[in-house]
């Protein structure tokens, strides 16, 4: 028996709609598999822990976490708080504690799904963007001097160091090289920022002297908005930063059909630390409490769980019943159908224990 604990920390808005769903699709995979056991504990962090306690988790969260195999994760926001108290007080201090710098974003269109693209469908839209996750844009490197005056300035820096920019390349054209195209796209925008990105450009032609059988290329992070658009089938794995890589993946999502169903993983490649598996979507207040959220993005970043967790098998099972629930058109209104979080949930079960 291989067993696993994770954490489940569901958080805000819609969080513990999808999460509930995951886990409860994860306990029927064990039911089916027999030889792997997960050992869930929950964790009420979040917004109204915050309304509570002054902070959105206790000072020893990290280290509480630390003896997990992975986290699970659902959304933080709510309506009365503001954005930047939620995302530093929880996601980040997990991110950054743990050192989570690859942030893994699948995307394709899943059987079923109609993309906005006039005439793309499944096939012709499938990527893996690897967004660097512990630096960059948000390193939390600036501040603000002269609050209110009128000679009030703010900063925000980005900061690339050597180390950061050739260990996110390396996982990038790792990931490239284990996928059937190896090809590799470098976003970039080293024509407007001399220093960070001109660093960036230079990594990436170094590191990639290590991948000779990974084709690659640059993008500028503008132009790359028009290529996925125009030519989705032109790319396969993209690497980009913090900042160009968050824009980008919520473009991918909806060009796949909805933020639903995007997924996102934030690992250490090293293993020094439990990874973290969340949909990329947050709270979605307007749909919180409607029972209509999308459980897919969060089935999806189990996959992703389960295999970093060494667990292949049971990832591609879970996505194969996750293929054959939109495939059949059992789709939540996000994506254009009329059943609710529970009907999706119960018939990806089903597919699970009906497929061999
Ligand atoms: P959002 O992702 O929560 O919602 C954007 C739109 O997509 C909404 O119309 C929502 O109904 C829809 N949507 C999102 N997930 C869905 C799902 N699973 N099924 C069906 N429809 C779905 O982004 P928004 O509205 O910008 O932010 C709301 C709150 O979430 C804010 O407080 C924000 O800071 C937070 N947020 C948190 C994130 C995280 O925890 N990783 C990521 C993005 C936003
Ligand atoms: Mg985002």
């Amino acid at each position: 028996m291989r067993e696993y604990a994770i954490a489940t920390i569901p958080a805000d808005g819609i969080g513990p709609e999808v999460i509930a769903a995951g886990t409860q699709v994860l306990e029927s995979l064990q039911k089916r598999l027999s030889d792997v056991k997960f050992h869930f504990k929950n964790f009420d962090w979040g917004s109204d822990y915050y309304k509570k306690h002054g902070v959105m988790m206790p000072a020893d969260g990290l280290a509480t976490l630390k003896k997990f195999d992975a986290i699970y994760f659902g959304a933080v926001g709510a309506p009365d708080v503001p954005d930047h108290v939620t995302l530093w007080g929880l996601r980040l201090p997990i991110c950054q504690g743990f050192d989570q710098y690859a942030n893994v974003r699948p995307t394709k269109i899943l059987p079923g799904i109609t993309s906005p693209l006039r005439n793309v469908g499944p096939g012709d839209l499938d990527w893996v963007i690897v967004r660097e996750n512990s630096e960059g844009e948000y390193s939390g490197h600036g501040g603000r001097a002269h609050r209110g005056m009128p000679e009030e300035v703010g900063t925000e820096v980005a900061i690339f160091t050597r180390i950061g920019v050739t260990r996110i390349m390396r996982y990038a054209f790792r990931l490239a090289q284990s996928r059937p195209r190896r090809l590799l796209t470098v976003v970039t925008k080293s024509n407007a920022q001399r220093y960070g990105m001109v660093m960036w450009d230079e990594i990436a032609a170094e590191v990639a002297v290590e991948f000779p059988d990974v084709t690659w290329d640059k993008m500028l992070v503008d132009a790359m908005t028009v290529r996925m658009t125009l030519k989705p089938q032109s790319l396969d794995t993209i690497v980009a930063t913090n900042l160009h890589a968050d824009i980008l993946s919520d473009l991918a999502g909806a060009l796949a059909g909805s933020l639903g169903v995007a997924p996102t993983a934030n690992i250490d490649p090293e293993r020094r630390f439990p990874s973290m598996f969340e949909p990329i979507h947050g709270s979605a207040f307007d749909i919180t409490g409607k029972g209509i959220a999308n459980p897919v993005a969060t089935f999806w970043t189990a996959a992703q769980m389960l295999d970093h967790l060494g667990e292949a098998e049971a990832a591609a099972r879970l996505m194969r019943a996750v293929e054959r629930v939109t495939g059949a058109g059992i789709l939540t209104p996000d994506v254009g159908g009329k059943a609710t979080t529970k009907e999706v949930t119960a018939a990806v079960i089903d597919a699970i224990h009906s497929s061999n």
